[in-house]
C-alpha cells in the first residue's frame, strides 16, 4: 500500500490507484477531462498535470495515466500547475462558441467550471475568426451532438467500444479540423446510449429528452432507484415543480445513474433513464372509483375501505378465507407486501396469495444491467412471504383459473391488469362469478374499467420505500415531491383495512415498517431503515454477490 502525499497531506492507497482517484481520498479534485473511473486511460486532455516529486527528481505528470508510489509527493495547486491549466484551457476554448447560455450543459460543465477556476483569461481569437464545426448533429435516437463545444476527450467513444462493446462513435480527421462523429454506417442507438451525455464533461452531446427543458440550477435531486427491472440501478431523480406551466405539468425531468459498485457503478440502460415518463402520464389514476352509481359523483378513500372491509368480513364469516384471492405485484414495495401478507395470510388466513402471473411481460436481457423481469420486487416478494402457504394456498395460475370457475367471492388485485392476460371470455366468465372485484393501481387501464372499486396509488418517486433486487440487495427509494391527487403507498391502504378488520398494527411510516419486518421475517432479521444507506443491504440469507465490471461480455480494445 503507497503512502503518498498530496498538497502537504499523507495518505495510504491502495496499489494500482492512479493519481487522481488518489486525490479523491483527500477531497481534492484534479481537474480532468478524458479520465473517467470507469473506462480506460487515455491521457490525451492534458488537463490532469501536477507536480510530481519523486526519487529525487522533479516532474510535471498526468494524474490520470500515474499510479500512485511510495513515497511520491505531488502538488496539485502550484502557480506552475495552475498556469498550465490556464494554457490547456484557452486552448481548447480558443474556438469554443460561447454559447453557454442556451447550453443545457450550462451550471454543471466542467469547461466552464475549471475556466471560473482556472482560467478567467480573454480570449485571443476574435469571435469572427472562430473556426467553425457541425452543430445540433442527430448522432442517434436519444442524443444530439454540438461539434463546437466538443472537447475530444473520447470518453463517449470509449463507453459505446468498451461497455456496451459497439462502435457506434469516433474521431475523424486532424488537428483543428477532427470531430466527434458516427462510425460511418451506424447510429448511436444502443440500449445505453444515454450514458454519453452523463459523462460527456461538457455540453457537446444532450439528451433529446431533457434539451431546454429546464435550466439545471433550478433542479432539485433526490436519491432513488430504478424499478425497471429486477436489477435495481441506483439512480438520482432530477425533479422541479415550481415551474409547472412548462412540459404540461412533468414533475420529473431526467433520471441519472448514481454509483453504486455493487450494481451498477456508473451506467443505467434507457429503458429505466426514460421510465420516469409514467409518473405524470395522462392515465394516472388521481382519486378512488367506485362502482356504476357512485362513479357519477366520486367516493372516498375511506367509503372505499369500509366496503371492501365489510364485504371481507361478511364472506369470511359464511365462506371462510378460501372464497378470497389475493394477486399482489412484484412491483410492490417490501412495505406494501409486508402489510398485505399481514392482512391476508397472518390475520385474515387467506391462502391463495401470490404476486406470480403466467404470461407477465418480460423485457429484454443482456449481460451488462438490463433483466428480463421488469419487476423491481420478486425477489423481495418471495422473501417476504406474499406467496401461496398452508398447503391450499393457490398460486397465480390457479387463483386465475379458480376466478373463471367463480372460485372466489371476492379478488384484490394489484396493479396486475388481467385484461392483458386473459381473453375476452375468460375476462368475461371472471367478472360474472366474481362477487367483488377491489382494484389497486397507479394507472387507469382495462382493469380499473371493470373493477367494483378501485384505489390510486403513489409511484416510486412519490414514496419512500425499499424493493430487493433479483441478488437480494434491499435498497431504499426516497420521496421527491407528493403524490398527485389522492393516489397513496400501497401500504398504507392495507393498514387503514387492516385497522377496520381488527388488525392494529403500530407503523405511522415506511421506516416504521421496514423496521418491523426486520422483527418479524427471516431474511430481513435485525436489518432496520437506518442501516440500508445509500447503497443498500444484502438479505440476511443472500450472499453478497463477487463484484464484477459493469460491460458487455466482449469489449472492444480500447480507442
Ligand atoms: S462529445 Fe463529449 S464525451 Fe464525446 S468526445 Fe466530445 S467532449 Fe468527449
Ligand atoms: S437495468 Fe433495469 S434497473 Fe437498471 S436502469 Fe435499466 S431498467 Fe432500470
Ligand atoms: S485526464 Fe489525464 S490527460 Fe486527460
Amino acid at each position: 500500500m503507497p503512502r503518498i502525499q498530496i498538497d502537504g497531506k499523507p495518505v495510504e492507497v491502495s496499489d494500482g490507484l492512479n493519481l487522481i482517484e488518489a486525490a479523491r481520498l483527500l477531497n481534492i479534485e484534479i481537474p480532468h477531462y478524458c479520465y473517467h473511473s470507469g473506462l480506460s486511460v487515455v491521457g490525451s486532455c492534458r488537463m490532469c498535470q501536477i507536480e510530481l516529486e519523486f526519487n529525487g527528481r522533479k516532474s510535471i505528470a498526468l494524474g490520470c495515466n500515474t499510479l500512485a508510489a511510495d513515497g511520491m509527493q505531488i502538488t496539485t495547486t502550484s502557480d506552475e500547475i495552475r498556469s498550465i491549466r490556464r494554457a490547456v484551457l484557452e486552448f481548447y476554448l480558443q474556438h469554443h462558441p460561447l454559447d453557454c447560455p442556451i447550453c443545457d450543459d450550462a451550471g454543471e460543465c466542467d469547461l466552464q467550471n475549471y475556466y471560473m477556476e482556472h482560467g478567467l483569461h480573454d480570449s485571443r481569437v476574435d469571435l469572427a475568426e472562430k473556426k467553425h464545426k457541425h452543430k445540433v448533429i442527430d448522432v442517434g435516437p436519444t442524443v444530439v451532438l454540438d461539434s463546437e463545444r466538443c472537447v475530444l476527450c473520447t470518453r463517449c467513444v470509449r463507453f459505446c467500444r468498451e461497455i456496451v462493446g459497439k462502435d457506434q462513435l469516433g474521431v475523424y480527421g486532424h488537428g483543428s479540423d477532427a470531430e466527434l462523429m458516427n462510425v460511418p454506417g451506424t447510429k448511436l442507438d444502443n440500449d445505453y446510449a444515454g450514458n454519453v451525455v452523463d459523462l460527456c464533461p461538457v455540453g457537446a452531446l444532450t439528451d433529446k429528452d431533457f434539451r431546454f427543458k429546464r435550466r439545471v440550477w433550478y433542479l432539485k435531486r433526490t436519491p432513488s432507484v430504478c424499478t425497471g427491472c429486477s436489477r435495481g440501478c441506483n439512480i438520482s431523480i432530477d425533479w422541479e415543480t415550481s415551474r409547472s406551466y412548462k412540459d404540461s405539468g412533468r414533475r420529473i425531468q431526467r433520471l441519472k445513474p448514481r454509483y453504486n459498485k455493487m450494481v451498477n457503478e456508473w451506467w443505467i440502460c434507457d429503458r429505466g433513464r426514460y421510465s420516469y415518463h409514467a409518473v405524470d402520464a395522462p392515465n394516472r389514476l388521481l382519486m378512488p372509483i367506485s362502482n356504476a352509481e357512485e362513479r357519477e359523483h366520486g367516493v372516498s378513500i375511506i367509503a372505499v375501505l369500509a366496503r371492501a372491509a365489510a364485504k371481507i368480513e361478511a364472506v369470511i364469516d359464511q365462506n371462510g378465507p378460501a372464497s378470497i384471492a389475493v394477486l399482489g405485484s412484484a412491483h410492490s414495495s417490501d412495505e406494501d407486501l409486508f402489510m398485505l401478507k399481514r392482512l391476508f395470510a397472518d390475520h385474515l388466513k387467506v391462502q391463495n396469495i401470490d404476486v406470480n402471473l403466467p404470461g407477465e411481460a418480460n423485457g429484454s436481457e443482456d449481460q451488462i444491467l438490463m433483466k428480463a423481469d421488469l419487476a423491481p420486487n420478486r425477489r423481495g416478494a418471495q422473501a417476504i412471504g406474499a406467496v401461496p402457504w398452508g398447503g391450499e394456498g393457490q398460486n397465480g395460475e390457479a387463483i386465475l383459473e379458480g376466478a373463471r370457475e367463480g372460485e372466489f367471492e371476492i379478488l384484490i388485485i394489484v396493479d396486475h391488469d388481467l385484461t392483458q392476460y386473459l381473453g375476452e371470455k375468460a375476462l368475461h366468465k371472471l367478472r360474472k362469478h366474481t362477487g367483488y372485484i377491489l382494484y389497486l393501481s397507479s394507472h387507469s387501464n382495462g382493469m380499473s374499467e371493470i373493477a367494483d372499486d378501485v384505489l390510486p396509488l403513489a409511484m416510486w418517486a412519490e414514496r419512500a420505500a425499499t424493493y430487493t433486487n433479483f441478488q437480494g440487495r434491499i435498497q431504499r427509494t426516497s420521496q421527491a415531491f407528493d403524490p398527485l391527487g389522492l393516489a397513496t403507498p400501497e401500504w398504507k391502504y392495507w393498514y387503514e383495512l387492516a385497522a377496520m378488520l381488527g388488525c392494529k398494527c403500530d407503523y405511522e411510516t415506511p421506516q416504521e415498517v421496514f423496521n418491523a419486518i426486520g422483527e418479524h421475517t427471516e431474511s430481513f432479521k435485525g436489518l432496520r431503515w437506518d442501516d440500508l444507506g445509500d447503497q443498500g443491504l444484502m438479505l440476511t440469507d443472500a450472499p453478497e454477490p463477487a463484484y464484477r465490471k459493469i460491460q458487455c461480455p466482449n469489449p472492444l480494445p480500447a480507442y
